[in-house]
């Protein structure tokens, strides 16, 4: 049966005893979950308890072992995702599965061209258009996907799901990766999709006051069992962190001052091109000191990744210079860099910070193996390089039954934390994290952002880049916030207000 005549309060989609084990870890342990049309069910829970796996489950590209689903009273035997799509799920996943060459209404009708045979992208477009007007999506149909920002890539996605008549639509973390102003648009969007009875699960593991003004429903997941169904109304942000965690969660953190030292960092007029070849970078100087956490505030797509990835040797500079300690490394290679003590978080985490299909032992030898102490002569020091692995995956708690299993068996969050941990175990004196709490839970990320603390202590610098205005706020000893390539001042600390933040992030000087 496919969902035809729904009410609100229907209970369109459930889960009873859901169990999937996986080599070592329970990844879903009899789980019972319900959710009903019209209303916005929040899923959250640590990396790793559960969330992506569950979501797979009820989409059918997981198969589980026990437990049944039912969609709107009916057993069903999910097969595959087409099998879901027919009874009207839709799931946008947490890693984007589109074709970046392709248009975004090539990529919406991939798999599912309505017309039969004979294409009709005039009328496919035309329908597109109706569904972008009904839920105030704006995007352009003929651009080339890999142009689009991160929040119209997710829009595409959305709209590659209700296009193929989802009622029920699946969204693993829809904010991880959105600026505030693409969140705050994408929320008022699904908001209106809950006037047309669909039922949406998003989860959204540490933006918890998304949580609380969104969703009507939540449910905590903890080491893949349920630990808590609350109405939302019944729920506040730290009795939820607490249910996530198993403890109290600490949400602001202290501004340590160590007392500036010598610039490490400077960088002087600095410009770069993008993708798309265009001037994105627009001259840029700053100075970051032993001791300082220089903060780059700015809605992603202002240059900041573009500076990022100047700075870490993976895009060549147009003009301007790089001094690391005096010395000009404007045109040194990355691997020259990690050699000078300068340590890269990628935003990236599948991309740029790791091999899917290498073991974790094999992705933190990655930065490794220019170390005499871990490969010399061509001979690698596979014992020291296991150990080591060993003693950062313990210590930033990675959830990982073994350092043997492939880096794309790990949770989202996890693989984050790995690459974390495989950066900041080296202690450069340099780190330049790019979104570095992006995908990470309340404890998870209050634990890296004590991290980059520590590291001020020990007199690194470190280059903040976030999307996040708290993280920047609490823990940048200076603020200089970016648009269109540019600063638009460089802000002491105490000066950088929330409001003056946002304002100059928005292209006021
Ligand atoms: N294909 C797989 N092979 C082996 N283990 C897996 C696989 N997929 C998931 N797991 C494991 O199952 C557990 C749950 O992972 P899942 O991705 O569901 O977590 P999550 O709650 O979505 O976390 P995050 O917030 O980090 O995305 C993790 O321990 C993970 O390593
Ligand atoms: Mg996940």
């Amino acid at each position: 049966m496919i969902l035809k005549d729904i009410k609100r309060g229907d209970t369109v989609l459930e889960a009873r005893g859901i169990t999937k084990r996986f080599p070592g870890v329970v990844a879903n342990d009899h789980i019972d979950f319900g959710i009903k049309a019209g209303e916005i069910h929040a899923i959250l829970g640590e990396n790793g308890a559960g969330k992506t796996t569950l979501m797979k489950i009820l989409f059918g590209l997981v198969q589980p072992d026990e437990g049944e689903i039912y969609v709107h009273g009916e057993k069903v035997n999910f097969r595959s995702p087409l099998d879901a799509i027919h009874f009207g799920i839709g799931m946008v996943h947490q890693n984007r599965k589109l074709i970046p060459a392709h248009t975004v209404i090539e990529n919406i009708i991939l798999g599912h061209p309505k017309s039969g045979n004979i294409l009709n992208l005039k009328r496919t477009g035309e329908e597109i258009t109706e569904l972008c007007d009904k839920y105030g999506f704006n995007i352009d149909l003929k651009a080339k996907v890999w142009q689009l920002s991160e929040g119209e890539k997710q829009v595409v996605e959305i709209l590659k799901a209700l296009y193929r008549g989802a009622k029920i639509l699946i969204l693993d973390e829809p904010t991880s990766a959105l600026a505030p102003p693409e969140t705050k648009k994408l929320l008022a969007s699904i908001k209106i999709m809950t006037g047309d009875e669909l039922a949406i699960i998003p989860f959204i593991t540490h933006k918890l006051p998304i949580v609380l003004t969104v969703s009507e429903r939540v449910t905590v997941l903890r080491r893949g069992k349920v630990t808590a169904r609350l109405k939302t109304a019944d729920a506040t942000e730290s009795n939820l962190a607490k249910e996530m965690v198993g403890r109290e969660v600490i949400f602001r953190l202290e501004r340590v001052e160590v007392g500036k030292g010598k610039p490490i960092l400077q960088v002087e007029n600095l410009s770069a091109l993008n993708d798309k070849r265009v001037l994105a970078l627009k001259g840029v100087s700053f100075s970051v000191h032993e001791g300082e956490i220089f903060g780059i505030a700015g809605v992603s797509g202002n240059g900041q990744q573009v500076l990022a990835e100047v700075l870490a040797g993976l895009r060549k500079a147009v003009g301007g210079k790089v001094l690391t300690d005096g010395i000009n490394i404007t045109h040194y290679t990355s691997l020259e860099r990690w050699q000078k003590g300068i340590g890269y978080i990628p935003s990236e985490r599948i991309d740029v910070g790791s091999i899917g299909d290498f073991s974790l032992v094999d992705n933190v030898f990655m930065n490794y193996y220019f170390d005499d102490e871990f490969s010399k002569w061509g001979i690698i020091d596979s014992k020291k390089i296991r150990k080591l692995t060993k003693e950062i995956i313990s210590e930033y708690a990675v959830a990982a039954p073994s350092s043997d299993i492939t880096a794309k068996s790990l949770s989202g969050g996890n693989l984050q934390k790995l690459i974390l941990a495989r950066v900041l175990s080296r202690k450069p004196r340099l780190i330049i994290a790019n979104l570095p709490t992006q995908g990470l839970d309340v404890g998870a990320t209050e634990f890296v952002q004590n991290k980059l603390m520590e590291a001020k202590k020990e007199r690194a610098g470190i280059l903040l880049i976030s999307e996040d205005l708290d993280e920047i706020l609490s823990l940048s000893d200076r603020v200089a916030p970016i648009y269109e390539g540019e600063f638009m001042g460089i802000l002491p600390g105490e000066q950088a207000t929330r409001e003056n933040v946002g304002a100059m992030m928005a292209g006021l000087k």
